[in-house]
């Protein structure tokens, strides 16, 4: 039967289900223009198709049937020492396949931490401004939330101390420190080496997990690496989630925890699903076999060009004007401070008549503020149309003042 009223089930909803709950449906994508600047979406052109089909009809013919039953509980055990390999050479990671969950991407991954450690009413702390994506999961779980600013070396670990401080002299002490430790999204800045210490002293001090999100890593085509607070952590104190929804395709819906192995079951405690993705993970896995550091090499040359289009464009279209943008190092995106009266809302409403989709800097911010932000993807569109939907956003924001 269909009805259009939810008065039949609503007094029935749970505690749970009415918790953070907007009534609107949370979507990746949103309205998206042709000159799409929105969400953090894959080059589609760099998919690898070729390969990918022959991976999995090599893969179909090792495995066979095996391939289509329920998968292991924490996630396909080839995947998972394929991660291992993967941290030991890129990141000196010293790491066991069970010290890996496999998810439904790293949005999944974060939502199971979240509910691991997140009551009601906890404090939490993140980034301000944050990946809108995590804050929606956030909020389901209703926790108080507190933004700390970011500056060109990341979260400000003197402001986290600052409210840390607070909490303690109230009696009351954070769950979780959330931080998007490379080319945060959607700021841009990548956490100095300085700043990760700092963080962790404060995490070990305030005795608080960290949950760090690390979606884009691979993709820097400028700067130098440096070690995750996975890596850096003396405390088993960090997850950490990741994906490879940004060095392959975000439809395989694959991503990890990364977690020291005590805390292992208390996410995977939140997953009876017959293991998740069980045939792309063999899929991703035959194909990360033989493809991953040349295939990331490819991207990450994709993706410089598009930022070097975007962040010149930019230059030329909006250059006389006083506002600001980010060079980021790598990853998705650029954020950035309208010209002064730039408001936003109005940016949003006048680049959609012009076909142009960019996110309001509010969808951004965990206490409120941004409505002088925009955040600009260029991983999507191609270079010639990031040329041209930069000349109309620089004229819906010129109309808009
Ligand atoms: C910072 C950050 N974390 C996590 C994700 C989630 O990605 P996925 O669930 O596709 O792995 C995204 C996607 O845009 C992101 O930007």
């Amino acid at each position: 039967m269909q009805t259009t009223s939810t008065a039949s089930f609503e007094d029935l909803l749970s505690s749970r289900a009415r918790i953070g709950f907007t009534g609107r449906r949370p979507t990746a994508a949103g309205t998206v223009q042709r000159y799409d600047f929105g969400g953090g979406r894959p080059d589609p052109v760099s998919f690898p198709i070729e390969d990918l089909t022959t991976a999995f009809a090599q893969m179909m013919a090792e495995v066979g049937r095996e391939a289509l039953t329920y998968g292991e509980a924490q996630g396909y055990s080839a995947l998972r020492e394929l991660l291992v390999d993967k941290f030991r050479r890129h990141d000196e990671i010293e790491a066991e396949p069970d010290n890996f969950l496999i998810t439904n991407g790293s949005s999944h991954a974060l939502s199971l931490v979240i509910s691991a450690f997140v009551d009601v009413g906890d404090p939490v702390i993140c980034e301000a401004p944050t990946f809108s994506g995590t804050l929606v999961t956030l909020r389901r779980h209703g926790p108080d939330l507190i933004g700390i600013p970011v500056d060109d070396e990341g979260m400000r670990t003197d402001v986290l101390e600052e409210r840390l401080n607070d909490l303690r002299r109230q009696g009351r002490r954070a769950k979780l420190i959330y931080t998007i430790v490379n080319f945060q999204n959607p700021a841009g800045p990548t956490m100095s080496l300085r700043r990760r210490h700092e963080l962790l002293r404060l995490a070990a001090e305030h005795q608080v997990v960290v949950l760090e999100d690390d979606a884009y890593g691979e993709l820097r085509w400028e700067g130098e690496p440096l070690p995750s607070l996975y890596r850096l952590d003396q405390n088993g104190l960090v997850a950490r989630a990741g994906t490879v929804s940004k060095i392959l395709g975000a439809g395989t819906r694959i991503g990890w925890i990364l977690a020291p192995t005590a805390m292992i079951p208390h996410f995977q405690g939140f997953k009876f699903d017959g293991g998740t993705n069980p045939l792309v993970s063999r899929l991703v896995t035959y194909y990360l076999r033989g493809h991953m550091d040349e295939h990331i090499e490819d991207l990450i040359a994709i993706y410089h060009s598009k930022r070097d289009a975007m962040t010149e464009t930019l230059e030329e279209t909006l250059g006389d004007t006083d506002a600001v943008w980010s060079r980021p190092e790598g990853g998705f995106f650029i954020w950035m401070k309208l010209p002064t009266g730039g408001e936003a809302k109005r940016v949003v409403e006048l680049a959609t008549k012009e076909q142009v989709t960019v996110v309001p800097g509010m969808s951004f911010m965990p206490n409120g503020g941004g409505e002088d932000y925009i955040r600009l993807a260029f991983s999507y569109a191609s270079v010639d149309d990031i040329r041209e939907g930069v000349r109309r956003l620089g004229r819906a924001i010129k109309a808009s003042l």
